[in-house]
Protein backbone atom coordinates (compact mmCIF):
# COMPACT_ATOMS: atom_id res chain seq x y z
CA UNK A 1 0.00 0.00 0.00
CA UNK A 2 1.58 3.65 -1.16
CA UNK A 3 -0.66 5.50 1.15
CA UNK A 4 -0.92 8.89 0.47
CA UNK A 5 2.47 8.85 -1.85
CA UNK A 6 1.94 8.85 -6.10
CA UNK A 7 4.73 5.88 -5.83
CA UNK A 8 6.19 3.56 -4.21
CA UNK A 9 8.94 4.89 -5.16
CA UNK A 10 8.39 7.90 -3.73
CA UNK A 11 7.38 6.25 -0.30
CA UNK A 12 10.29 3.87 -0.03
CA UNK A 13 12.64 7.24 -0.33
CA UNK A 14 10.46 8.70 2.55
CA UNK A 15 10.90 5.85 4.60
CA UNK A 16 15.03 5.42 4.80
CA UNK A 17 15.00 7.47 8.34
CA UNK A 18 12.96 4.79 9.66
CA UNK A 19 14.46 2.06 7.89
CA UNK A 20 18.54 2.93 8.75
CA UNK A 21 17.13 3.30 12.86
CA UNK A 22 15.68 -0.16 12.43
CA UNK A 23 18.55 -1.45 10.53
CA UNK A 24 21.05 -0.46 13.33
CA UNK A 25 18.77 -2.15 16.30
CA UNK A 26 20.29 -4.71 18.39
CA UNK A 27 23.28 -4.25 16.23
CA UNK A 28 25.03 -1.35 18.17
CA UNK A 29 25.08 -1.14 21.91
CA UNK A 30 25.77 1.74 23.37
CA UNK A 31 28.93 2.57 21.42
CA UNK A 32 29.83 -0.75 20.35
CA UNK A 33 29.39 -2.37 17.64
CA UNK A 34 27.95 -6.53 18.09
CA UNK A 35 27.13 -8.97 15.49
CA UNK A 36 27.88 -12.06 17.05
CA UNK A 37 23.99 -12.41 17.83
CA UNK A 38 23.91 -13.37 13.89
CA UNK A 39 27.42 -14.08 13.24
CA UNK A 40 29.46 -17.22 15.05
CA UNK A 41 32.84 -15.64 14.27
CA UNK A 42 35.97 -15.97 16.52
CA UNK A 43 38.80 -13.71 16.49
CA UNK A 44 40.63 -16.64 14.48
CA UNK A 45 37.95 -17.08 12.21
CA UNK A 46 38.57 -13.09 11.36
CA UNK A 47 42.27 -13.29 11.76
CA UNK A 48 41.76 -16.03 8.97
CA UNK A 49 40.22 -14.55 6.24
CA UNK A 50 43.09 -11.97 4.58
CA UNK A 51 41.10 -11.72 1.60
CA UNK A 52 37.13 -10.08 1.47
CA UNK A 53 35.19 -10.19 -2.19
CA UNK A 54 32.10 -7.83 -2.45
CA UNK A 55 30.31 -9.42 -5.08
CA UNK A 56 26.83 -8.26 -6.44
CA UNK A 57 24.88 -6.38 -9.32
CA UNK A 58 23.26 -3.32 -9.75
CA UNK A 59 23.18 -1.14 -6.71
CA UNK A 60 23.45 -3.78 -4.28
CA UNK A 61 27.10 -3.37 -5.99
CA UNK A 62 27.50 0.16 -5.45
CA UNK A 63 26.27 -0.66 -1.93
CA UNK A 64 29.37 -2.93 -1.87
CA UNK A 65 31.68 -0.01 -3.54
CA UNK A 66 30.98 2.11 -0.35
CA UNK A 67 31.60 -0.66 1.96
CA UNK A 68 34.80 -0.88 0.34
CA UNK A 69 36.00 2.77 0.65
CA UNK A 70 34.88 2.44 4.09
CA UNK A 71 36.47 -0.69 5.33
CA UNK A 72 39.53 0.32 3.73
CA UNK A 73 40.11 3.09 6.57
CA UNK A 74 39.36 0.46 9.50
CA UNK A 75 42.04 -1.97 9.08
CA UNK A 76 44.24 -3.69 6.93
CA UNK A 77 42.01 -5.51 4.40
CA UNK A 78 42.75 -7.07 0.91
CA UNK A 79 39.23 -5.80 -0.70
CA UNK A 80 37.62 -6.55 -4.46
CA UNK A 81 34.65 -5.37 -5.20
CA UNK A 82 33.20 -7.39 -8.54
CA UNK A 83 30.03 -7.57 -10.21
CA UNK A 84 28.59 -10.91 -10.04
CA UNK A 85 27.90 -11.64 -13.78
CA UNK A 86 32.06 -10.58 -14.35
CA UNK A 87 33.49 -12.66 -10.64
CA UNK A 88 31.88 -15.60 -11.90
CA UNK A 89 33.74 -15.73 -15.09
CA UNK A 90 37.36 -14.72 -14.60
CA UNK A 91 39.94 -16.33 -12.70
CA UNK A 92 40.28 -14.73 -9.39
CA UNK A 93 41.72 -16.51 -6.17
CA UNK A 94 39.02 -17.78 -3.98
CA UNK A 95 39.79 -19.91 -1.55
CA UNK A 96 39.95 -21.03 2.33
CA UNK A 97 41.64 -17.78 3.01
CA UNK A 98 38.31 -15.75 1.59
CA UNK A 99 35.50 -14.24 3.02
CA UNK A 100 32.83 -14.01 0.45
CA UNK A 101 30.18 -11.46 1.05
CA UNK A 102 27.01 -11.73 -1.47
CA UNK A 103 24.82 -8.74 -0.95
CA UNK A 104 21.27 -8.96 -2.91
CA UNK A 105 18.39 -7.38 -2.14
CA UNK A 106 15.94 -9.74 -3.54
CA UNK A 107 18.03 -12.45 -2.98
CA UNK A 108 16.95 -14.04 -5.86
CA UNK A 109 19.61 -12.45 -8.63
CA UNK A 110 20.97 -15.33 -10.62
CA UNK A 111 24.37 -14.13 -11.43
CA UNK A 112 25.12 -13.12 -7.94
CA UNK A 113 23.77 -16.90 -6.84
CA UNK A 114 25.56 -18.27 -9.12
CA UNK A 115 28.59 -16.50 -7.74
CA UNK A 116 28.08 -17.92 -4.53
CA UNK A 117 27.86 -21.24 -5.47
CA UNK A 118 31.14 -21.06 -7.40
CA UNK A 119 32.86 -19.37 -3.87
CA UNK A 120 31.63 -22.11 -2.14
CA UNK A 121 32.80 -24.88 -4.32
CA UNK A 122 36.77 -22.95 -3.78
CA UNK A 123 36.14 -23.45 -0.13
CA UNK A 124 35.51 -19.48 0.76
CA UNK A 125 33.75 -18.54 3.64
CA UNK A 126 30.11 -17.13 2.53
CA UNK A 127 27.76 -14.55 3.73
CA UNK A 128 25.06 -12.90 2.25
CA UNK A 129 23.63 -9.77 3.00
CA UNK A 130 19.88 -9.80 1.63
CA UNK A 131 16.06 -8.31 2.63
CA UNK A 132 14.20 -11.78 2.14
CA UNK A 133 14.90 -14.14 4.74
CA UNK A 134 14.45 -17.50 3.09
CA UNK A 135 15.52 -16.41 -0.50
CA UNK A 136 17.33 -18.98 -2.14
CA UNK A 137 20.57 -17.19 -2.08
CA UNK A 138 20.09 -17.18 2.07
CA UNK A 139 18.83 -20.56 1.83
CA UNK A 140 22.04 -21.79 -0.50
CA UNK A 141 24.74 -19.43 1.79
CA UNK A 142 22.90 -19.99 5.29
CA UNK A 143 24.79 -17.49 6.97
CA UNK A 144 23.10 -13.77 6.44
CA UNK A 145 22.57 -10.14 8.13
CA UNK A 146 19.36 -9.22 7.36
CA UNK A 147 18.25 -5.97 5.92
CA UNK A 148 15.11 -5.26 7.93
CA UNK A 149 13.92 -2.64 5.15
CA UNK A 150 10.31 -3.98 4.61
CA UNK A 151 9.31 -5.26 0.99
CA UNK A 152 10.47 -2.62 -1.73
CA UNK A 153 8.06 -2.51 -4.78
CA UNK A 154 9.24 0.34 -6.77
CA UNK A 155 11.94 -1.64 -9.59
CA UNK A 156 14.35 1.31 -8.58
CA UNK A 157 16.29 0.63 -5.59
CA UNK A 158 16.21 3.11 -2.78
CA UNK A 159 15.81 2.07 0.88
CA UNK A 160 17.47 -1.39 0.63
CA UNK A 161 20.57 0.97 -0.65
CA UNK A 162 20.90 2.46 2.69
CA UNK A 163 19.91 -0.77 4.89
CA UNK A 164 23.05 -2.04 2.65
CA UNK A 165 25.33 0.59 3.44
CA UNK A 166 24.62 0.52 7.13
CA UNK A 167 25.05 -3.38 7.65
CA UNK A 168 28.25 -3.36 5.43
CA UNK A 169 29.46 -0.39 7.70
CA UNK A 170 28.57 -2.57 10.67
CA UNK A 171 30.47 -5.84 8.89
CA UNK A 172 33.28 -3.91 8.61
CA UNK A 173 33.59 -1.87 12.24
CA UNK A 174 32.65 -5.56 13.12
CA UNK A 175 35.41 -7.34 11.14
CA UNK A 176 37.98 -4.65 11.94
CA UNK A 177 37.18 -5.40 15.81
CA UNK A 178 37.48 -9.03 15.63
CA UNK A 179 40.99 -8.80 13.89
CA UNK A 180 42.06 -5.88 16.69
CA UNK A 181 42.59 -3.50 14.27
CA UNK A 182 39.65 -1.47 15.12
CA UNK A 183 40.86 1.67 16.98
CA UNK A 184 38.15 2.40 19.83
CA UNK A 185 37.95 5.79 19.07
CA UNK A 186 37.09 5.52 15.59
CA UNK A 187 34.48 2.86 16.98
CA UNK A 188 32.39 5.30 18.77
CA UNK A 189 32.95 8.10 16.43
CA UNK A 190 31.28 6.11 13.82
CA UNK A 191 28.32 4.59 15.89
CA UNK A 192 27.29 8.03 17.10
CA UNK A 193 27.69 8.93 13.09
CA UNK A 194 25.87 6.32 12.47
CA UNK A 195 23.07 6.58 14.97
CA UNK A 196 22.46 10.33 13.65
CA UNK A 197 21.90 9.23 10.34
CA UNK A 198 18.12 8.92 10.62
CA UNK A 199 18.19 12.60 11.41
CA UNK A 200 20.04 13.74 9.22
CA UNK A 201 18.27 11.89 6.23
CA UNK A 202 15.35 13.61 7.14
CA UNK A 203 16.62 16.77 6.97
CA UNK A 204 17.34 15.67 3.31
CA UNK A 205 13.95 14.78 2.83
CA UNK A 206 12.69 17.97 3.99
CA UNK A 207 14.27 19.50 1.17
CA UNK A 208 11.90 17.74 -1.05
CA UNK A 209 10.55 20.80 -2.90
CA UNK A 210 14.05 22.47 -3.77
CA UNK A 211 15.17 19.32 -5.24
CA UNK A 212 11.57 19.26 -6.90
CA UNK A 213 12.13 23.06 -8.75
CA UNK A 214 15.32 21.49 -9.19
CA UNK A 215 14.52 18.96 -11.35
CA UNK A 216 11.90 21.03 -13.10
CA UNK A 217 14.89 23.49 -14.24
CA UNK A 218 16.85 20.76 -15.86
CA UNK A 219 14.53 18.18 -17.04
CA UNK A 220 14.99 18.84 -20.96
CA UNK A 221 18.67 17.83 -20.49
CA UNK A 222 20.33 15.83 -23.33
CA UNK A 223 22.01 13.77 -19.86
CA UNK A 224 24.07 14.05 -16.93
CA UNK A 225 27.22 13.72 -16.20
CA UNK A 226 27.87 12.98 -12.40
CA UNK A 227 31.38 13.59 -10.97
CA UNK A 228 33.00 12.64 -7.34
CA UNK A 229 36.12 12.08 -5.59
CA UNK A 230 36.84 9.41 -2.96
CA UNK A 231 33.48 8.66 -0.93
CA UNK A 232 31.75 11.07 -2.91
CA UNK A 233 32.34 8.57 -6.02
CA UNK A 234 29.75 5.68 -5.22
CA UNK A 235 27.28 7.53 -4.26
CA UNK A 236 27.69 9.38 -8.01
CA UNK A 237 27.21 5.81 -9.56
CA UNK A 238 24.47 5.01 -7.81
CA UNK A 239 22.82 8.32 -8.49
CA UNK A 240 23.54 7.68 -12.40
CA UNK A 241 21.99 4.38 -11.95
CA UNK A 242 18.74 6.11 -10.25
CA UNK A 243 18.61 8.29 -13.31
CA UNK A 244 19.13 5.93 -16.14
CA UNK A 245 16.47 3.72 -14.73
CA UNK A 246 13.46 5.77 -14.37
CA UNK A 247 14.17 9.04 -16.60
CA UNK A 248 15.50 6.86 -19.34
CA UNK A 249 17.96 10.15 -19.61
CA UNK A 250 21.48 9.01 -20.12
CA UNK A 251 23.56 9.43 -17.10
CA UNK A 252 27.30 8.73 -16.51
CA UNK A 253 29.32 8.65 -13.15
CA UNK A 254 33.26 9.80 -13.36
CA UNK A 255 35.56 9.89 -10.32
CA UNK A 256 36.25 13.75 -10.94
CA UNK A 257 40.03 13.32 -11.93
CA UNK A 258 39.18 11.23 -14.77
CA UNK A 259 36.81 13.63 -16.38
CA UNK A 260 40.32 14.93 -18.43
CA UNK A 261 40.49 11.22 -19.63
CA UNK A 262 38.16 11.18 -22.13
CA UNK A 263 34.44 12.14 -21.11
CA UNK A 264 35.05 15.94 -20.69
CA UNK A 265 34.83 15.57 -24.34
CA UNK A 266 31.01 15.12 -24.14
CA UNK A 267 30.50 18.17 -22.07
CA UNK A 268 28.50 21.55 -23.34
CA UNK A 269 26.02 23.24 -22.33
CA UNK A 270 23.04 21.04 -22.49
CA UNK A 271 25.20 18.54 -20.13
CA UNK A 272 24.68 19.23 -16.59
CA UNK A 273 27.45 17.88 -14.36
CA UNK A 274 26.32 17.27 -11.12
CA UNK A 275 29.51 17.54 -8.85
CA UNK A 276 29.30 15.84 -5.40
CA UNK A 277 31.85 18.39 -3.38
CA UNK A 278 31.75 17.70 0.38
CA UNK A 279 33.82 19.38 2.06
CA UNK A 280 36.19 17.78 3.30
CA UNK A 281 40.41 17.10 1.80
CA UNK A 282 39.48 16.40 -1.75
CA UNK A 283 37.10 19.31 -1.82
CA UNK A 284 39.76 21.57 -3.79
CA UNK A 285 40.22 18.82 -6.53
CA UNK A 286 36.55 18.54 -7.18
CA UNK A 287 36.37 22.41 -7.29
CA UNK A 288 39.15 22.15 -10.37
CA UNK A 289 37.21 20.07 -11.70
CA UNK A 290 33.80 21.98 -11.85
CA UNK A 291 36.26 24.92 -13.41
CA UNK A 292 36.92 22.92 -15.96
CA UNK A 293 33.25 21.82 -16.57
CA UNK A 294 32.01 24.99 -16.02
CA UNK A 295 34.99 26.15 -18.77
CA UNK A 296 33.06 23.68 -20.99
CA UNK A 297 29.34 25.59 -20.76
CA UNK A 298 28.30 22.81 -18.29
CA UNK A 299 26.01 23.75 -16.28
CA UNK A 300 26.89 22.63 -12.67
CA UNK A 301 24.28 21.04 -9.86
CA UNK A 302 26.81 21.04 -6.68
CA UNK A 303 25.92 18.62 -3.41
CA UNK A 304 27.83 20.16 -0.93
CA UNK A 305 27.94 20.53 3.21
CA UNK A 306 26.00 22.79 4.49
CA UNK A 307 28.16 26.17 5.75
CA UNK A 308 30.37 25.81 2.62
CA UNK A 309 30.35 29.59 2.07
CA UNK A 310 32.83 29.05 -1.40
CA UNK A 311 30.52 26.98 -3.64
CA UNK A 312 27.63 29.62 -4.48
CA UNK A 313 30.68 30.90 -6.89
CA UNK A 314 30.42 28.32 -8.63
CA UNK A 315 26.88 27.70 -8.81
CA UNK A 316 23.70 28.73 -8.04
CA UNK A 317 22.08 24.80 -8.06
CA UNK A 318 23.10 23.68 -4.85
CA UNK A 319 21.57 21.38 -2.53
CA UNK A 320 23.51 21.40 1.01
CA UNK A 321 23.87 18.55 3.40
CA UNK A 322 24.63 18.29 7.10
CA UNK A 323 27.69 17.50 8.21
CA UNK A 324 28.36 14.10 8.99
CA UNK A 325 31.89 12.24 9.98
CA UNK A 326 33.31 11.88 5.93
CA UNK A 327 33.27 8.19 6.21
CA UNK A 328 28.95 8.37 5.95
CA UNK A 329 28.49 11.30 3.45
CA UNK A 330 27.45 8.51 0.47
CA UNK A 331 24.39 8.00 3.16
CA UNK A 332 23.45 11.48 2.96
CA UNK A 333 24.08 12.09 -0.47
CA UNK A 334 22.29 9.78 -1.86
CA UNK A 335 18.41 11.06 -0.55
CA UNK A 336 19.08 14.16 -2.96
CA UNK A 337 20.33 12.40 -5.97
CA UNK A 338 17.14 10.07 -5.62
CA UNK A 339 14.75 12.44 -5.84
CA UNK A 340 15.98 14.39 -8.09
CA UNK A 341 16.56 10.98 -10.60
CA UNK A 342 12.21 10.52 -9.02
CA UNK A 343 11.46 14.27 -10.12
CA UNK A 344 13.14 13.87 -13.47
CA UNK A 345 11.12 11.45 -14.38
CA UNK A 346 8.04 12.46 -13.02
CA UNK A 347 8.25 15.53 -15.10
CA UNK A 348 9.35 13.64 -18.22
CA UNK A 349 5.88 11.36 -17.55
CA UNK A 350 7.93 8.51 -17.17
CA UNK A 351 6.47 4.93 -15.62
CA UNK A 352 8.22 5.22 -12.01
CA UNK A 353 7.74 2.09 -10.07
CA UNK A 354 7.56 -0.19 -13.38
CA UNK A 355 10.55 1.32 -15.81
CA UNK A 356 10.79 -0.06 -19.08
CA UNK A 357 13.11 -3.14 -19.76
CA UNK A 358 13.32 -3.80 -16.12
CA UNK A 359 12.00 -6.15 -13.46
CA UNK A 360 12.51 -6.44 -9.99
CA UNK A 361 14.60 -9.32 -9.73
CA UNK A 362 16.53 -10.27 -12.46
CA UNK A 363 16.38 -14.60 -12.35
CA UNK A 364 17.93 -15.24 -15.50
CA UNK A 365 21.36 -14.63 -16.71
O1 LIG B 1 17.99 -8.05 -5.79
P1 LIG B 1 19.39 -7.60 -6.07
O2 LIG B 1 19.93 -6.67 -5.05
O3 LIG B 1 20.33 -8.78 -6.27
O4 LIG B 1 19.31 -6.84 -7.43
C1 LIG B 1 20.44 -6.35 -8.07
C2 LIG B 1 20.09 -5.39 -9.16
O5 LIG B 1 19.32 -6.03 -10.16
C3 LIG B 1 19.31 -4.19 -8.64
O6 LIG B 1 20.01 -3.53 -7.62
C4 LIG B 1 19.01 -3.20 -9.76
O7 LIG B 1 20.21 -2.60 -10.20
C5 LIG B 1 17.98 -2.17 -9.25
N1 LIG B 1 16.86 -2.11 -10.13
C6 LIG B 1 18.56 -0.82 -9.08
O8 LIG B 1 17.62 0.15 -8.83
Amino acid sequence: NRGAYPHFMLKEIHEQPEVVAHTLLGRVAGESVDLSKELGWTKEDAAKWRKIHFIACGTSHYATVVAAHIMETLGNFEIRTEVASEYRYRNIPIDEETLAVFVSQSGETADTLHAARLAKERGAKCLVITNVRGSTIHREVGEALITPAGPEIGVAATKTFTAQMTVLTLLGLYLAKLRGDLKPDTERRLTAALMDIPGKLATMLSKEKEIEALARDFADARGFFFIGRGLAYPPALEGALKLKEISYLHAEAYPAGEMKHGPIALLDKELPVVALVPKNALWEKTISNIEESMARKSPIIAIATEGDGEIGHYTKHVIFTPETEPELFPFIAIIPLQLFAYYIARQRGCDIDMPRNLAKSVTVE
